[in-house]
């Protein structure tokens, strides 16, 4: 590895700063442990008025400088913190990031445009060109595309930077009328075809064209988005440049989520034996029934379809007719966040949905329940599965993308495998196999708790995922530039 290899991860969130979802558990975590096999790795988001609030004493000035977009000179202020023995920058604009919400504005397109443009602008000011910018998703895809279109024939310390893209969710592409091109985007008509797709500019296939590598989240995700079945239009993209294509498949900061340690649940515990408590703890809290021995199910999602709640909503009334307890955790489409009320009330002794993001009491249910439900129709990687077998919680999962590559069936015969699978997207099918998983709770729960303990152990921390990206960085410095 060249000495000191300097990686520049340019995101929309990250750990513990903003949060909401898996993208900010990967930008977290990734970097420290590329940090631990000697690479220079540091991180640059955008600067929301929730983190100037929260980590007022933590973050420092740095500078400020104007950034052109197009017409308009905004003002960047650049803050720094250190995290987890991670370098942060933190892109302060009070117009674009002073919002209730991350994302969802009217204007995304600008703001994250005035982010990438900010990035590069960056750079001489803290004196730091990496060897590698690692754009993740849409909203940081630009950096990439202005550094190899426009940056690079500049300044000449630009030059050299390689351009690594991560897809973490390719149904989120970043999609905007080609009226913007130049006037928000700062992109003259001459790039136009660089990130023209289907008729509308698609900053994700701009990011495909003009990276060196592209990853995605887990092999078999990297796989399946080649079909239109999972690549939400882009399938043609992805397979003309399948060649830079590689998945990586993600791990979890095993520190944070460690029940020996977590402050943040009842009662500490290091074998599934210890998980009583907290699910006492957790019923009293959301006032179900008290007993340790009635299953417990829970999903902590984003609610969309993305995450198979079809499937739920369809047999979640059947499932419900068994001796079981049903908790929920999530925000997201209305029509979901009023079925899951509904429910609550139609089953109040069996059912709590939490129509909220809360790290916190994720936790507390990651440790307190015994089976954990992602039915996904797609999921890249999906980090909630690894999260719960690191807690003993047991998951049944449909078998996609880096839930495919993370969950195998359990024997009970031979005890090989690690949670429960289905492959069909078929409520029954699901329902199936979540009744086999009550069963086995139910009626083998020495073969359950030998299960539990097992999952408790496997290794889903980042050591060998941060060797694979060290490997790919080495090889895009050694492409002939
Ligand atoms: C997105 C994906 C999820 C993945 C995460 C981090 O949230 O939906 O599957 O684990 O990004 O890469």
């Amino acid at each position: 590895m060249p000495k000191n290899m300097k990686v520049l991860f340019a995101a929309s969130e990250a750990l513990p700063f903003a949060s909401t979802g898996g993208l900010a558990d990967v930008i977290g975590s990734l970097p420290s442990a590329l940090v631990r096999n000697g690479v220079d790795a540091r991180v640059v988001i955008p600067c929301y008025s929730s983190i100037k609030h929260k980590n007022s004493s933590d973050i420092t000035y740095l500078c400020d400088f104007t950034v052109k977009l197009a017409w308009r000179n905004q003002y960047c202020g650049l803050f720094t913190a250190v995290s987890n023995g991670i370098t942060f920058y933190l892109i302060d604009n009070e117009y674009y990031f002073n919002r209730q919400s991350l994302y969802g504005s009217y204007d995304d397109g600008e703001r994250f445009a005035f982010f990438c443009k900010a990035v590069l602008d960056m750079l001489p000011r803290i004196d730091f060109f990496p060897d590698i910018l690692h754009t993740n998703d849409w909203q940081a895809a630009l950096s990439g595309i202005y550094l190899k279109q426009i940056y690079r024939h500049g300044d000449q310390r630009y030059r050299p930077i390689r351009v690594v893209h991560s897809i973490h969710n390719i149904e989120f592409q970043g999609i905007f009328d080609h009226a913007i091109l130049g006037d928000v985007f700062d992109l003259p008509s001459q790039l136009a075809s660089i990130v023209d797709y289907n008729g509308c500019i698609n900053l994700t296939k701009g990011a495909i064209v003009c990276c060196d590598r592209l990853t995605t989240v887990s092999p078999t995700y990297a796989k399946e988005i080649r079909s239109p079945s999972f690549a939400f239009g882009l399938q043609h993209i992805i397979n003309q440049y399948s060649f830079k294509t590689v998945g990586i498949i993600n791990g979890i900061d095993q520190d944070y989520y460690n029940p020996e340690t977590d402050q943040t649940i009842v009662h500490r515990y290091s074998s599934p034996e210890g998980k009583a408590k907290n699910k006492l703890a957790l019923q009293h809290e959301l006032g179900l029934a008290e007993n340790v021995n009635t299953p417990m199910i829970s999903m902590i999602t984003r609610l969309t379809s993305q995450k198979g709640l079809d499937l739920v909503t369809a047999v979640i009334d059947e499932f419900l007719c068994d001796d079981v307890q049903f908790v929920l955790l999530g925000t997201g489409d209305p029509g979901f966040e009023s079925f899951f009320r509904r429910l609550e009330e139609k089953h109040p002794s069996k059912v709590r949905s939490i129509i909220a993001y809360d790290k916190a009491l994720s936790k507390k249910i990651y440790a307190s329940s015994d089976i954990f439900l992602m039915p996904s129709k797609t999921e890249p990687c999906g980090l909630a599965q690894m999260i719960a077998s690191r807690y003993g919680t047991v998951p049944v999962v449909r078998e996609t993308g880096g839930l495919y590559d993370t969950v195998k069936y359990y024997n009970d015969v031979t005890g090989d495998g690690n949670g429960f699978t289905f492959s069909r997207y078929n409520a029954h099918d699901m329902l199936y196999t979540l009744r086999k998983a009550v069963g086995l709770y139910r009626d083998f729960r020495d073969k359950w708790n030998e299960l539990a303990d097992k999952i408790m152990k496997i290794d889903f921390s980042w050591n060998v995922s941060a060797y694979r990206y060290t490997e790919l960085y080495r090889d895009v410095l050694s492409l002939e530039r």
